[in-house]
């Protein structure tokens, strides 16, 4: 458990050119990219889509969330503020996280799509603040971004996930970055994703439009940073058996398991039964959902009886976090249709 990771060379003359030798960690790299010499050759696709999916805050339009921010009910504005002040927090811990786990990968095509993904997430941190300086004063946007300070419950929220973060950061084995990666996939995969929700029902209600097309892209995204941490673990699978033995699967689903139900306690204290259309019930099954399909994804077994399927009554949470009909198959990893942002912005 404690086996040591070798951080990865930088200027490397006596690198691995031979795909044989290429691993995700402990490798010996050239750090050369090279695009036709790919061992994982998912890549191409991924980076493929992740070109594709490029977007612009700014060219969304807020004027209609400038009038409605200042006429939302009481219990939707303070839903509205925490949930974008934790969407700020996990973009901005993922820019700052992701070339601490770049370091230690040693395939040189997945760190191209690690440094895709930091640029992604700090382009979704800018957009929240290009949503509060247009809809609230510099005072509201300040205390909106650093809601944590006074408010426990988002406080110990955020320092959960952060302290999952920290343990890779300060103790560097290999057992920690499996961990690490997995609490990055429970959290493009599920934490993300109550927030989400609450929008799209705000979206449903014909509130905060702008707001609810710029989560859209975010979410699109968060859905191919699922599809690389995914794709990661699954080699690390194949390369690194001795780190996913019955016991250290178990801790994994618990780590999964936790996350369902944060997430839940979470939404309970800043959605409730207060909003329209969307109830504690659909978001607690919802995530159950996610659960499942999270542990499925990595070929472990569901942690919740039932839940296999997707809750009817939350069919309109996908057809929203699938703006142009992008069908992405995580469990193929394949894409079989790309689209440039002209086009979903005539489909929005
Ligand atoms: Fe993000
Ligand atoms: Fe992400």
């Amino acid at each position: 458990m404690v086996e040591e990771i070798k951080r990865k060379q930088l200027f490397n003359e006596n690198g691995d050119i031979e795909l044989s030798k290429r691993r995700m960690i402990n490798g010996n790299t050239t750090n050369l990219n090279d695009f036709n010499n790919m061992k994982y050759t998912w890549v191409s696709d991924w980076y493929r889509h992740a070109m594709n999916n490029f977007w612009i805050p700014e060219e969304i339009n807020l004027t209609q969330d400038i009038k409605d921010y200042r006429n939302l009910e009481i219990e939707e504005k303070e839903a509205y503020d925490k949930i974008l002040s934790f969407l700020i927090f996990l973009d901005s811990l993922q820019t700052a996280n992701l070339p601490n786990v770049g370091e230690f990968i040693t395939a040189n095509e997945v760190n191209l799509c690690l440094t895709i993904q930091a640029y992604q997430e700090a382009i979704h941190s800018q957009s929240y603040g290009y949503i509060l300086d247009s809809i609230c004063s510099p005072e509201e946007r300040t205390e909106i971004l650093y809601q944590w300070k006074d408010d426990p419950f988002l406080l110990a929220r955020n320092k959960f996930i952060g302290d999952q973060y920290n343990d890779f950061y300060y103790n560097r084995t290999k057992y920690n970055l499996v961990k690490t990666v997995i609490a990055n996939y429970i959290l493009e995969g599920i934490y993300f994703y109550s927030g989400f929700m609450f929008f799209y029902a705000l979206g449903r209600n014909g509130k905060m439009p702008g707001t609810v097309q710029e989560i859209r892209y975010i979410n699109r995204d968060e859905n191919s940073h699922l599809w690389l941490f995914r794709s990661i673990i699954l080699e690390l699978k194949k390369e690194e058996p001795e780190l996913f033995t019955p016991e250290n699967i178990e801790v994994f689903r618990n780590m999964i398991r936790q996350g369902v139900e944060e997430e839940i306690k979470w939404a309970n204290y800043v959605i409730g039964d207060h909003i329209k259309g969307l109830t504690m019930q659909m978001v607690e099954d919802y995530l159950k959902y996610l659960g499942n399909l999270r542990c499925r994804g990595l070929g472990f077994e569901p942690i919740y009886e039932g839940y296999q399927r997707e809750p009817e009554s939350m069919s309109w949470v996908s057809e929203y976090s699938d703006p142009n009909a992008i069908k992405t198959d995580f469990f193929e990893g394949k894409v079989s249709a790309y689209a440039k942002s002209s086009v979903i912005e005539d489909d929005l």
